[in-house]
């Protein structure tokens, strides 16, 4: 079973969004998934509670930070929220379990300066360093034209790790969540939306290394 980690030190980041979008994305494709919540607020477990039987299933799997718990029978791939906070041996057992972490950050300096401290963390622990497992950056709740996305961007050039993609700030992610869905559950969503999480959807699944070194420039283009 392949384990995509969603992580990142500071609250608010997008983590919860990032990974319950990820679970139905996959979902949708007809993948057998499973979604784990670390964290304590259980706000992706509580999404999945309330997720209509109508839609494509996304089971839950009953984690601790062992990630050691039986999972669900038949699935292919595992979502994993984190809390916010997570570093040091949490996050060292974590990451030599899981294939993938996905890191969302905001346009916030707030969120910047957690971000370093959790990136400069990252690019230490063996699994990363030798690309064993893949790490990228998620913009979230960027809007290009401001300043803070810019500045965003500039402030993630001095790491090595890849930027991806950036998710516009919109409404429709607070209100697909409250009903239990995400935006890949409606067949209304803008296309334009669905072609900002299609570079990370394709990141997923290439192979870890060439994973690794994506470039940022694209990002740009994504936004158009
Ligand atoms: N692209 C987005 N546009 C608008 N609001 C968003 C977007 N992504 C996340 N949010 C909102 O931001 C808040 C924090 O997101 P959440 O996923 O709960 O972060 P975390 O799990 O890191 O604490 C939530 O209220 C969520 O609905
Ligand atoms: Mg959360």
């Amino acid at each position: 079973m392949r384990k995509i980690m969603v992580a990142n030190p500071k609250g608010g980041s997008g983590k919860s969004s990032l990974a319950i979008h990820l679970a139905s994305w996959f979902a949708q494709n007809g993948n057998p998934v499973c979604l784990g919540d670390l964290d304590r607020q259980q706000s992706s477990r509580q999404w999945l509670a309330q997720r209509p039987l109508s839609l494509r299933p996304i089971k839950p799997w009953d984690i601790d930070e062992t990630l050691q718990e039986p999972a669900p029978a038949g699935c292919a791939i595992a979502i994993i929220d984190t809390p916010a906070g997570l570093h040091g041996k949490s996050l060292k057992r974590l990451l030599a379990e899981v294939d993938r972490v996905v890191v969302p950050v905001t346009p916030s300096r707030f969120d910047m300066l957690a971000s370093s401290d959790f990136f400069d963390e990252l690019a230490q622990i063996k699994a990363v360093r030798k690309e064993r497992v893949g790490v990228a950056i998620v913009g979230m709740r960027v809007d290009l034209r401001t300043q803070a996305s810019q500045q965003l961007l500039e402030f993630l050039q001095q790491f090595e790790l890849p930027l991806v993609t950036c998710i516009r700030h919109a409404q429709r992610y607070v209100q697909a969540v409250e009903s239990g869905s995400t935006l890949f559950d409606s067949n209304e969503t803008a296309a334009q939306d669905r072609r900002q999480w299609q570079p990370l959807l394709e990141w997923l699944q290439k192979p870890c290394s060439t994973a690794q070194r994506l470039a940022t420039p694209e990002i740009r283009r994504v936004q158009r």
